[in-house]
């Protein structure tokens, strides 16, 4: 068993991030969860999950009780919460996903501009070395979002747009952010079945 993190930021998409916390979770991981308070509100708006206003331990129930996955699996971690274990190097993990990442996300990601827990705990990620994945999720992209996605995949960190394919014939919009959710899981070695692999 190893330990991820999973941030999820104020773009829309918030489904992928909800998607790879169940993945983790069922392959038997443990899921360190943050979320900006943008992305908390379009989590409610977008898949009615509201964890607004909750603690840490009460948001990390919620969040399991949504996606049906085992007790205490889940941790939370609010954005203004630095003394979180997740701010250090020291609090080892396998790596962190950000999903959906918001343009001003990637872009404190990008800068190493830590404003937040979300963007802390992706600094330590990059500086510890361990593997990093963004969702990022925007559309048309400027330059200033393409150099800064071009910057960090230049340290080695997977850049994994919301762009799920249609030649599986996609059913659901399940269908659709589970192919993402599976191909994210599948760059960071996490063994999934979320997605029907071409063949
Ligand atoms: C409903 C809604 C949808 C949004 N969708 C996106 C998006 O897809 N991508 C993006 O970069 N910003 C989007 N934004 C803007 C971000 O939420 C905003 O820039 C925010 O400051 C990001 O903060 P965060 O990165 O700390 O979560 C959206 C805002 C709202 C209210």
């Amino acid at each position: 068993m190893s330990r991820y993190i999973v941030a999820i930021s104020g773009a829309s998409g918030s489904a992928y991030g909800l998607a790879i916390i169940k993945g983790l979770a069922y392959a038997g991981h443990e899921v360190a969860v943050t979320a900006s308070r943008e992305g908390i509100s379009i989590l409610r708006d977008e898949t009615g999950l509201d964890i607004s206003g909750m603690d840490g331990e009460a948001a990390a129930r919620e969040v399991e009780s949504h996606l049906g996955t085992g007790p205490l699996t889940v941790s939370f971690h609010a954005e203004d919460n630095l003394y979180a274990p997740i701010s250090s190097g020291s609090f080892r993990t396998a790596g962190m996903f950000v999903a959906p990442c918001s343009m001003k996300t990637l872009a404190g990601i990008a800068n190493g501009y830590a404003n937040n827990l979300l963007e802390r705990a992706a600094d330590v990620v990059i500086k510890e070395r361990r593997p990093l994945l963004i969702v990022p999720r925007e559309t048309p992209l400027s330059a200033i979002h393409l150099e800064n996605m071009l910057k960090l995949a230049r340290l080695g960190v997977h850049i994994l747009p919301a762009m799920p394919g249609f030649y599986n014939r996609p059913q659901t919009i399940e269908d659709m952010v589970n192919s993402i959710a599976g191909r994210a899981l599948d760059l960071m070695g996490v063994d999934n079945d979320m997605y029907k692999r071409w063949s």
